[in-house]
């Protein structure tokens, strides 16, 4: 193959926007041959452009008319098709989260290790920002030494009712599988737990329908402490406005804190631990330096993400986030949710199928009826976050 025929399944906001820098031809030696929706009505512009065009995404995977396809359905989804696109070997980029529950991203990464030569790869491109790569040098580099402390104030994800009434799976138990934990600030997730690791235990407080008519959260805090005694917060909201989205992570050697599209080194001359041991004064501190470290932004980094998808399937080049790491930010999103609703610490790696039956509980027990009214368009694009 010199050529991946690559499809979409799922038109929705990000489908579209998939097929829209595809459809132009940005991507080199892939070509998009066809697209699949539920709805009939999602399809027709492409049917238009004379792309092949599927109803089912299973007969979709099987029609032998792509090599590889992206899964962009509501959540529940992502663990089916994936699931079925692995089988058929069809490769797989499977957009975030890669499933709507731990147990279900087990299941899929149990089916990815049966087929090593079908590529499975997460659509989590917000690691590419160059302020991550940043960050995630000075930490493998130990600029900032040993981790003390993380903290993230992420509630810059506003949304309003007329967003969760614009379609039937959003926001609910069965549809959805969680709030803004599993889908708004997923990445943040995602992109914390590669930074500095996954905790070891988590404390949420999650609020239900805090702000809007929904049952899922939208409003959450969650203590995090990792397996060395460092310790984390954890803000999420899309009930605020104005949000925020501020980062610090504090080492012995220093501090960094990004916020307002500024990353700032504060470095101490002496670690905090060597300073507390070797220190004669009781209130002195090391000198310190403060830096602004400059950082551009990264260009179409969905489009680099699946550049980087067809050169593993072409090419076997490394993937920039494999499938696999797509269960992380799932673990602490449940983690968060469940801990609250059971009000307890949850150990991790937590208990997948514990959530699994709460999960299923909370959609069986739902009473939320809702209604459905087509949001005005708007430039979806705006919605992507650093
Ligand atoms: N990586 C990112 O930056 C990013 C941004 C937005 C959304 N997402 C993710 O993409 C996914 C879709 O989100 P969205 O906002 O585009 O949702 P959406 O509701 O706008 O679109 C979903 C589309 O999937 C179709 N669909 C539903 N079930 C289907 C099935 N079984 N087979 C085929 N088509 C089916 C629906 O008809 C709809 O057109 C979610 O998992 C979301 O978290 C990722």
């Amino acid at each position: 193959m010199d050529k991946v025929r690559i499809g979409i399944i799922g038109l929705g906001n990000i489908g579209r926007y998939h097929a829209g820098y595809l459809s132009d031809g940005k991507i080199d030696r892939c070509e998009l041959t066809a697209v699949c929706d539920a709805f009939a009505k999602a399809t027709k512009p492409y049917a238009a452009q004379g792309l092949k065009t599927f109803a089912d995404g299973e007969e979709f995977i099987r029609s032998g008319e792509v090599d590889a396809v992206i899964v962009a359905t509501p959540h529940f989804q992502h663990t089916t098709l994936g699931i079925a696109a692995l089988q058929a070997g069809v490769h797989a980029m499977i957009e975030k989260p890669i499933s709507a529950h731990k147990a279900d991203a087990e299941r899929l990464i149990a089916e990815s290790e049966k087929h090593s030569n079908v590529v499975f790869a997460g659509m989590f491109q917000m690691r590419s920002e160059p302020r991550y790569q940043k960050l995630k040098k000075m930490i493998d580099n130990e600029e900032l030494g040993t981790l003390l402390r993380i903290n993230w104030i992420d509630t810059d994800w506003f949304r309003s009712d007329a967003y969760y009434s614009s379609s039937a799976w959003r926001a609910t138990w069965k549809g959805e599988g969680g709030g803004v934990t599993l889908n708004q600030c997923l990445h943040q997730l995602d992109t914390l737990s590669w930074l500095v690791g996954m905790p070891s235990r988590i404390r949420g407080f999650a609020q239900l329908g805090r702000y809007h008519q929904i049952e899922v959260e939208d409003n959450v805090t969650a203590y995090l402490e990792f397996p060395d005694g460092a310790t984390g917060t954890f803000v999420s909201s899309t009930g605020e406005i104005p949000g925020t989205n501020r980062l610090e992570i504090v080492g012995t050697r220093g501090k960094a804190v990004l916020e307002h599209d500024k990353l700032t080194f504060i470095r101490n001359e002496v670690a905090s631990d060597e300073w507390n041991r070797t220190s004669t004064t009781g209130f002195g501190q090391p000198d310190q330096w403060t830096i602004d470290i400059p950082f551009g932004n990264a260009e179409m980094p969905h489009a680099a993400y699946i550049q980087n998808f067809v050169d593993a399937i072409l090419d076997d080049t490394p993937l920039h986030v494999p499938g696999a790491e797509g269960i992380n930010s799932i673990e602490l999103a449940n983690a968060i949710t469940y801990s609250s609703i059971i009000d307890q610490t949850i150990e991790l790696p937590m208990d997948s199928k514990a959530w699994e039956e709460k999960l299923n509980e909370l959609a069986e027990n739902s009473t939320l009826e809702k209604k459905i009214v087509e949001a005005k368009k708007e430039d979806f694009t705006k919605s992507f976050r650093r």
